[in-house]
């Protein structure tokens, strides 16, 4: 039975491919067949274009060549396509595209109404009610809680009629400050239902970093846990709330899930929510959203100010999400999808909830981490839960290589079929290790490049012709409908192979971001005024010999700490908040399971009393409580002052070179105003250096 009693209608127009390879509705069910309530629209009758005969029989014996190139020559009829038959509309989109990348106006299925939620949930419940959506591994290994589509749909629902009973309407903003969790995805799937637009916080933020987000994006209600459980630690969730909602007039409610059976004092806002919830009706009806209605905003660093609230949006987010999560890492009915990945950052958005759930996948939750209670976790759960795809972070990976393989051999791991690496780059040896030790050399790896303002998987070695080849360490190959393009230093596009430039994608996807919440001009300076007409990812690639991509890095001053993002500019703007701190510069450097840490650089006021050792951790007690804990640098080097050009720029790229103890070839000097100065930061270099080696001499 559906619950969404709307009709469906078919597009005006276009669409009629037998979208046999794409299709997401291979297997007829009630829900998608027939003529009534409920009905999907790949199973109505095909509409008047293309012609006869030409695209629909063609396009079912496309090899992925030709697939490809239908995708960027034409991406109305692909991603059309697509959308018809993958999602499940409330009213048909009268236009695919209206895009226009100089000026940041991009535009998906034009006139459409849907609604994600219904797309998630509903459209399983109906065929297959008990199937599981989530398992949920909680951090106490073996205690891990199956959550079937049905289930998820009420608990939906009853979290749905809650926010309304309590004023959060279509349009409102609600936070949610959780850990990944079923209420949590619950949450998520009960903003899309009414259409309320979600903003998940990363529940390792301080307060201050939840309050600057909630402000931005206007927050009416807040969600969140009393505690969080983590590697057999508590977190008090509930108090960073309190003291965020302090500077938050806008937020009305907080809503307060409990985790643990720890008591919660109650404040004039809050509500405690599985109370309420239980008794709310089970069925709630879906708002039929139009296709570019705000779905959530998810804020993340840039090289400078503070952090944007990246705008996704419903239909094209969803196909998008939805696609790469099938087609990418080859998910098939009934896998077990294990994405390690927590929902405060967009890897959890598309690939733990809505692509897997859009798909009606069974996708995995896990609240732990790689080493508890012991390094052999992950592969105890792939064990225990029959885990099909494994996509993890290079940095996990690096850290369990680390210890010894009896740890990943002793479980079986039979049941993987796709590895999957995201967030940064991943080394030779991590990928070996994960491709032979974890996957015995018989699952492909895909190391997966994309960001969140991509919204799913743009570049990776799959989707691909049958048997090709995958190169380790490499993203490789362009999705449907990305085409990347290299660009030189004049702004100039890269042709040919063995090139580097900056790397963009020169058209419009309909997984990509619209907008920055509030700054529309901020959107389109960041990524699109850099390289006119081009979208600009703020990352370096490398075009191999044989045309396949390879991703450098960030060519911007955004660092990359453990796969999380960071700008340096904020942790400058943390530091500078010490009323002893009158300058300092943070920049990036190399870190063997971390990826990158923060190497501060940091000026002290003349003539102070106080004991250095003392404002330095200060500072760092600054930076957790202005951002986070993992935002901390991890060195700090006293200097009297920082190399700057005559016009007062400071010149990172010195104090990089210092940081990584590369200064035989500090390039050119001459732009410095006063060059003795990086004699001077050597040396302060030099005796730091002395001092923590004596430190770690003495811990052994
Ligand atoms: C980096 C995470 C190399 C990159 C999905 C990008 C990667 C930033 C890869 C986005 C990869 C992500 N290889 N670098 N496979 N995947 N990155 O927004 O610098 O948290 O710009 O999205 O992570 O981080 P974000």
């Amino acid at each position: 039975m559906c619950l969404l009693r709307i009709n469906m209608a078919a597009p005006s127009s276009r669409s009629g491919l037998l979208w046999t390879l794409l299709s997401r509705c291979r297997t007829p069910g009630p829900g998608r067949t027939g003529t009534g309530p409920g009905r999907c629209l790949s199973s109505l009758p095909p509409p008047p274009l293309p012609p006869p005969g030409t695209w629909s029989s063609e396009l079912s014996r496309l090899p992925h060549r030709d697939l490809y190139r239908l995708s960027v020559t034409d991406p109305d009829r692909f991603w059309g396509s697509a959308a018809a038959d993958r999602l499940c509309w409330v009213e048909p989109y009268q236009q695919v595209r209206d895009c226009e990348l100089s000026s940041g106006r991009i535009s998906w299925f034009l006139g459409g109404k849907l609604n994600v939620s219904v797309n998630c949930l509903d459209v399983h419940v109906e065929k297959h009610p008990d199937r599981v959506a989530l398992i949920w591994e909680r951090d106490e290994p073996g205690t891990e809680v199956k959550v079937t589509y049905r289930e998820l749909l009420e608990t939906t629902c009853r979290l749905a009629n809650t926010l309304k009973s309590h004023g959060v309407h279509k349009g409102d903003t609600v936070a949610i400050y959780m850990p990944v969790s079923p209420i949590a995805v619950a949450a998520m799937l009960a903003c899309a239902r009414i259409g309320a637009v979600h903003t998940v916080v990363f529940a390792g933020f301080s307060s201050e970093a939840l309050a600057g987000r909630i402000q931005d994006a206007q927050c009416k209600a807040v969600l969140t846990c009393n505690q969080g459980v983590r590697g057999g630690r508590l977190m008090d969730l509930k108090s960073t709330v309190d003291a965020a909602v302090k500077s938050c007039p806008s937020v009305q409610h907080v809503f307060v899930s409990q985790r643990t059976d720890s008591p919660t004092a109650m404040g004039a806002l809050d509500v405690p929510l599985e109370e309420v919830m239980s008794s709310q009706p089970a069925i709630c009806p879906a708002e039929p959203l139009d296709s570019e209605d705000i779905l959530f905003l998810l804020y993340t660093s840039g090289s400078t100010g503070k952090p944007k609230g990246i705008v996704h949006t419903q239909a094209g987010y969803l196909l998008y999400a939805s696609m790469t999560h099938q087609l990418v890492f080859d998910h098939r009915d009934g896998d077990v999808f294990g994405c390690m990945a927590d929902i405060g950052w967009i890897t959890g958005h598309s690939y733990v909830v809505y692509g897997p759930l859009s798909n009606g996948a069974t996708s995995v939750l896990f609240e732990s981490t790689p080493v508890y209670p012991n390094p052999g976790r992950y592969w105890e759960t792939v064990q225990r839960l029959r885990i099909s795809q494994f996509y993890g972070a290079p940095t996990a990976l690096r850290l369990l290589l680390k210890y010894d393989d009896s740890w990943v051999k002793k479980f079986d791991r039979s049941s993987l079929r796709t590895l999957g690496s995201v967030g940064e780059p991943i080394n030779h040896e991590a990928w070996h290790w994960f491709h032979s030790v974890v996957g015995e050399g018989r699952c492909p790896l895909v190391d997966t490049w994309w960001q969140t303002e991509t919204g799913g998987v743009c570049i990776a070695p799959r989707p691909a012709e049958k048997g090709a080849p995958i190169l380790p360490a490499m993203a490789m190959r362009p999705f449907f409908g990305i085409q990347p393009v290299l660009m030189d230093d004049k702004g100039e596009p890269i042709s040919g192979v063995s090139v580097g430039g900056a790397l963009c994608i020169s058209q419009p996807w309909p997984g990509m971001a619209r907008s920055i919440y509030g700054d529309h001009q901020r959107f389109v300076d960041a990524y699109f005024k850099p390289y006119p007409g081009f979208y600009f990812s703020g990352d370096g690639a490398y075009r191999s010999e044989d045309g396949y991509y390879q991703i450098t890095g960030r060519m911007d001053d955004v660092i990359n700490v453990s796969g999380h993002r960071l700008g340096t500019a904020e942790i400058e703007d943390a530091l500078d908040e010490h009323p002893a701190v009158p300058e300092t510069a943070v920049i990036g450097i190399q870190h063997d399971i971390k990826g990158e840490v923060p190497f501060a650089f940091v000026v002290l006021k003349d003539g102070l009393h106080d004991d250095p050792l003392v404002i330095l951790q200060q500072l760092r007690d600054l930076v957790a409580a202005k951002i986070a804990k993992y935002a901390v640098p991890e060195h700090f080097l006293v200097v009297k002052r920082l190399p700057k050009t005559r016009s007062g720029k400071i010149m990172r790229r010195i104090l990089r070179k210092v940081a990584m103890e590369t200064t035989g070839d500090l390039g050119d000097v001459s732009t410095l105003d006063d060059p003795s100065v990086v004699k001077e930061i050597v040396e302060a270099h030099e005796q730091y250096r002395k001092q923590r080696e004596e430190e770690e001499e003495k811990k052994k």
